[in-house]
C-alpha cells in the first residue's frame, strides 16, 4: 500500500463512503505505516521527560537514549528537585484528588492561593483553575458567547480557540494570520451590530513559534470596544524579560481582558487557568461549564504549580537560558540554510514545506538519538510541513549542537538545504 499520498482531508470529506469505511480506512493506513516503521505520532517513551529521555526505536523496538527537542517543558519543570520535592509533600498531606468539583467541595486554600497568585503574575484581578488548556478556552468562550455574537479568530488560532467558537455558535470571523489590517477589516464589518465583539488570539503561536502583534491589537479591540482573548500558553513562562509571557514582551499588561495560559508547558504539568476582572471570574465560575462540571484539579498539581511560579519568579536566570538557548539555535539553523522563525520564543520550526522530507528527517534523526515533533495537516495546511523544535533552560550547548549538526547532516542528506 502506498501511504505517501494518503491524505486524511480527502478521507473526512469523502462523501461516498461510509463512516465505517472511513475508519477501515484510517486504521489500515496506520497499521501500514507502523509496518513501514514510519508511523512517527504516538512515540513510546520510557521515563521522565526532561532534555534527556529514553524512547522506543521505531527500526528495533528496544528503548534507547536520547535529546528531547519535542517537549514543552522550557523550563525543565517536569523533575525540577524542588518542585517534586513540594508535590512530594502535598500528596503525602492532601492525598491524590478532591473527587469533586471546585463548586461543591474540591476548592481548597492550594487553588485559591494559586489563583490569587496566577492573578497578580498575570497583573489581573482573578483567575480561575480549569482541567486543561483546551477546557479553559472553550469554558470562557462558551460562557461569554452565543449565536448573536461575534468571534474574530486569526487563521492560525490553537484548535482549542476554534472549538470553543464553534460551540458558542457565535458568528465565526477569520483574519490573516498577525495580520492586523483585516483584523481591523473584520472588526469594522461587525461594527453597528447588536452583540458582543470578541477577539481571540495566540500570545505565542504554537506551530510557528511567532509572538502576536499585541500592541496593535489591543489598540484595535479598544477602539472597536471589542472584548480580547490573549491565549498565552507558550508565552508564559519563556517569553517577556521575567517570563510573564507574550503580554510582558509587547508591553500590554493590564490591558488585556482575559489571559489564558496552561500549566502544560513551562510548568510541567497539566492544567489551565483563566485570568481576567474579579466579574469575569465570577461569572466563569457559574457559566464556565467546562470548569464547572468536571472534578477540582488535584492539589498535587496545584502544588507543583504553585512550587513552579515561584521558582518562574525567583530564577530569572531560567528564563534567561532558555531563551539564550532559543537565539543560538535559531542563528546556527539559519547559517545551515534552513529557513525558521525569529521571533524570541521557545518555539523553533524548520520550514521544509515537504511532506517526504519532513518525515525523512524526523524518522533518521530518531533512530540516531534526536527526539523532534512532526508537523502536517491538520495541524498546519498542506504545503507547509515542518519540524518543530523546542528548547528547555536545561539543554546544554553541546545537546545543542550535537542536535543542530546531525539536522546539517540530514538536512543535506535528504536535499532540505
Ligand atoms: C496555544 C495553545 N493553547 C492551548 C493549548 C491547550 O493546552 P493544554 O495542553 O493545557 O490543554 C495548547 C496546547 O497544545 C496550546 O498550544
Amino acid at each position: 500500500m502506498d501511504i505517501s499520498n494518503f491524505d486524511l482531508k480527502d478521507l473526512v470529506q469523502d462523501d461516498s463512503i461510509s463512516l465505517n469505511q472511513k475508519m477501515d480506512i484510517l486504521h489500515n493506513v496506520i497499521e501500514e505505516a507502523k509496518r513501514q516503521k514510519l508511523y512517527l505520532y504516538f512515540r513510546t517513551t520510557n521515563g521522565p521527560s526532561e532534555d534527556h529521555i529514553q524512547a522506543t526505536s521505531l527500526e528495533t523496538g528496544k528503548p534507547r537514549d536520547m535529546i528531547m527537542m519535542a517537549s514543552n517543558n522550557y523550563l525543565g519543570f517536569t523533575t525540577n528537585p524542588e518542585i517534586k520535592r513540594r508535590a512530594i509533600e502535598i500528596i503525602e498531606k492532601w492525598g491524590i484528588g478532591m473527587a469533586g468539583p471546585c463548586s461543591l467541595n474540591g476548592n481548597t486554600v492550594l487553588h485559591q492561593e494559586l489563583e490569587e497568585k496566577l492573578a497578580r503574575f498575570k497583573h489581573c484581578e482573578a483567575a480561575m483553575i480549569f482541567p486543561s488548556g483546551y477546557s479553559a478556552n472553550i469554558g470562557v468562550i462558551t460562557a461569554l458567547l452565543g449565536k448573536d455574537d461575534f468571534f474574530i479568530g486569526d487563521e492560525l488560532n490553537h484548535g482549542s480557540l476554534i472549538d470553543g467558537a464553534r460551540y458558542s455558535r457565535a458568528e465565526r470571523l477569520v483574519f490573516k494570520h498577525s495580520d492586523c489590517e483585516d483584523l481591523e477589516r473584520c472588526l469594522a464589518k461587525c461594527e453597528g451590530k447588536p452583540g458582543q465583539k470578541f477577539v481571540a488570539v495566540d500570545g505565542v503561536y504554537s506551530m510557528d513559534g511567532e509572538i502576536a502583534p499585541l500592541r496593535r491589537i489591543v489598540d484595535l479591540c479598544k477602539k472597536y470596544n471589542a472584548m480580547l482573548l490573549v491565549d498565552d500558553a507558550h508565552g508564559t513562562g519563556a517569553v517577556g524579560a521575567n517570563g510573564r509571557g507574550s503580554l510582558e514582551h509587547c508591553g500590554v499588561e493590564g490591558e488585556v481582558d482575559i489571559v489564558m495560559a496552561t500549566f502544560s508547558k513551562a510548568f510541567g504539568c497539566f492544567g489551565g487557568f483563566i485570568a481576567g476582572s474579579r466579574q469575569l471570574i465570577t461569572w466563569l465560575r457559574f457559566f464556565g461549564r467546562s470548569g464547572m462540571y468536571t472534578a477540582s484539579v488535584s492539589p498535587v498539581i496545584v502544588g507543583a504549580c504553585l512550587a513552579g511560579l515561584e521558582m518562574m519568579q525567583n530564577h530569572p536566570e531560567l528564563i534567561r537560558k532558555v531563551q539564550e538557548n532559543a537565539r543560538y539555535v535559531r542563528s546556527r539553523l539559519t547559517q545551515m540554510g534552513y529557513k525558521t522563525s525569529n521571533h524570541e520564543t521557545a518555539i523553533i520550526p524548520v520550514f521544509l514545506n515537504d511532506r517526504m522530507k519532513t518525515y525523512s528527517i524526523v524518522k533518521e534523526a530518531y533512530e540516531r538519538g534526536l527526539f523532534l515533533s512532526l508537523i502536517e495537516y491538520p495541524a498546519v495546511p498542506h504545503g507547509t510541513e515542518r519540524i518543530r523544535m523546542t528548547v528547555m533552560a536545561t539543554h546544554s550547548r553541546e545537546d545543542l549542537d550535537k542536535a543542530l549538526d546531525l539536522l546539517c547532516e540530514l538536512g543535506k542528506k535528504y536535499g532540505a538545504i
